[in-house]
């Protein structure tokens, strides 16, 4: 058994008149006409319906509830680990090669049969048009499923390079002591879809407590896994409050790993508690976690007026798509002085170009109208704050959007900002919404602005790099080396794809695990040698 050569799945691109923007249509209608849905807990096997209900609502119009799903409760998590670690001694012992086909199936079922369900719950849930929901909830895990398969493979088949003489050595992998911990954010389907896909791929079994905000298009991914034929007990569906439910499953003394994205106050407060419990624990549990950013682009006098317009395009697209709540959205940007003009003058342009609305209309990805609501009333106050903390600095202008609306929907306008002080509250802060703030610097002092950039923020997510000058690209490679997971030259700071550009940052945007890579081998236990000596 070899899995044959993996290709990223091609993105729709909805045209129209096309078949797939008719099924799309038709998806969105089915969705919303059987809304609300009633998501159960799913635990060894079956539904599990607590009859404490929370509610998630379509942010483009709040007074609309999408699903109302069943909280777990700590009598169903511990039940919930109990059965995990029974299913466990059969799903690892299964062959690797029949744990992957069920996530193969699963990707292919994703692809070709629940595509478009799956996109109308990711847009209408969480807020994202057509092309941002494609290239998350389909192509994004649809690859995360496939590649991580190939990745395992490869793993697996690794053996030690040598034997002496009458010494057989034999590598063993396998799945870690104890049950997966997946907390999953909103912002992605995939990642969820990854959180809980990788580790069981590799043998363990997994709690699954999915964002609020993202109930519906995450229990549709948990439907196509059990169809795939993921047995019972090997992932346990149990949404729920956020406290209760994380103070339970890190007081079980078979934790053994936290799989986490989001943001970096939770990491680090749930970091602590494991910290707090350590002595309870069975084996040293491993902590996954990709949390915050404060992205990154960085202009160099070298770029032509072409360079320059390329750059204003991608800080448009890397700053607001998605309304700034990809954890790495371009949110601080350093002009050299000599281009200011002209990066201004193509960025206001470009923002021109782009509008707010609800996102069931269509759109071509870029520039056009992009941006759908903010996720909820917490994030929509939230930028509101720094937009309202901008417009009362001294070293700051708001120069284009800065006004939002919450009558329907959390609509905020793509806000930019312009600050005299590279330093400031906006340049520092990761603020997860669609305001990006703009400095300029000296052009000489390249090297000192590098610094900054490198040392003023806690994170090191993504960031990208504008210049035509090749020395200025090494230069900005090696200051900014540990300052973004992810660096790109010449392009914007999202949109990572899964098998080339593994994603994951260090400092407080995480742990550097890379998603979407072979780093899958963190859910094993490392090496284990059999030295057999004759
Ligand atoms: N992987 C996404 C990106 O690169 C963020 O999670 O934009």
């Amino acid at each position: 058994f070899r899995l044959p050569a993996i290709e990223n799945e091609a993105p729709k691109t909805f045209a129209p008149n096309s078949a797939e923007r008719k099924q799309l249509a038709e998806a969105l209608k089915h969705v919303k006409a059987n809304a609300p849905y009633i998501v159960p807990c799913f635990v060894n096997g079956v539904k599990v319906e607590t009859g404490n209900f929370d509610e998630q609502r379509n942010p483009s119009d709040h007074n609309t509830v999408l699903a109302k799903y069943h909280q777990a409760d700590s009598t169903l998590i511990d039940k919930a680990i109990r059965g995990a670690l029974a299913a466990k001694t059969k799903w690892e012992a299964m062959p690797f090669s029949d744990r992957a086909t069920i996530f193969l199936k699963a990707a292919d079922l994703l692809a070709n049969k629940y595509r478009y369900k799956v996109l109308a719950a990711t847009m209408l849930g969480q807020g994202k048009n057509a092309w941002q929901a494609e290239i998350d909830a389909c192509d994004e895990l649809v690859d995360f499923w496939r590649f991580n398969a190939k990745y395992a493979e490869e793993l697996y088949s690794q053996q030690p390079p040598k034997n002496s003489p009458g010494v057989w050595n034999r590598v063993e992998y396998r799945a870690l002591e104890g049950f997966v911990f997946a907390v999953s954010p909103f912002n992605f389907t995939a990642i969820a879809g990854n959180l809980v896909g990788a580790p069981a791929l590799m043998g363990n079994v997994v709690l699954w407590k999915p964002s609020p905000a993202a109930t519906l298009s995450n229990w549709f991914v948990y439907e196509i896994l059990l169809e795939a034929g993921i047995p019972a007990g090997v992932i346990q569906f149990v949404p729920g409050p956020a406290p209760e439910i994380c103070e339970r499953v890190l007081a079980n003394p078979d934790f053994a790993s936290l799989h986490f994205t989001g943001s970096t106050n939770v990491f680090r407060k749930l970091w602590k508690d494991i910290g707090n419990n350590i002595e309870k624990y069975r084996s040293y549990p491993r902590i996954v976690g990709e949390t915050g950013g404060k992205n990154f682009h960085v202009l160099h006098k070298s770029l032509d007026r072409s360079g320059v317009h390329n750059a204003a395009i991608q800080t448009i697209r890397g700053a607001f798509e998605y309304q700034g709540q990809k954890c790495s959205a371009t949110s601080r940007v350093y002009v050299a002085d000599n281009l200011l003009t002209q990066f201004k003058e193509f960025l206001l342009q470009e923002h021109a170009k782009i509008s707010v609305g609800t996102v069931e209309g269509w759109y071509s990805f870029v520039p056009a109208n992009f941006l759908g609501p903010v996720i909820n009333k917490a994030a929509f106050d939230k930028v509101k704050s720094y937009i309202k903390w901008a417009e009362d600095d001294d070293e700051s202008d708001v120069i284009a959007g800065g006004t939002y609306d919450d009558s329907k929907g959390y609509f905020i306008q793509p806000t930019i900002i312009f600050t005299n002080n590279p330093k400031s509250k906006t340049m520092v802060e990761e603020i997860f919404g669609p305001v990006v703030t703009i400095s300029s610097y000296a052009a000489d002092k390249y090297e000192e602005t590098l610094h900054l950039v490198n040392e003023s923020t806690q994170y090191a997510l993504t960031g990208s790099l504008f210049a035509k000058d090749r020395e200025a690209i090494v230069i900005g490679n090696n200051i900014l080396r540990n300052a973004a997971g992810n660096f790109y030259i010449n392009d914007k700071s999202t949109g990572a794809v899964v098998g080339q550009q593994p994603f994951g940052g260090g400092r407080g945007s995480g742990t550097n695990d890379k998603a979407g890579s072979w780093s899958l081998v963190i859910f094993l236990f490392y090496f284990f040698w059999f030295t057999l000596v004759f």
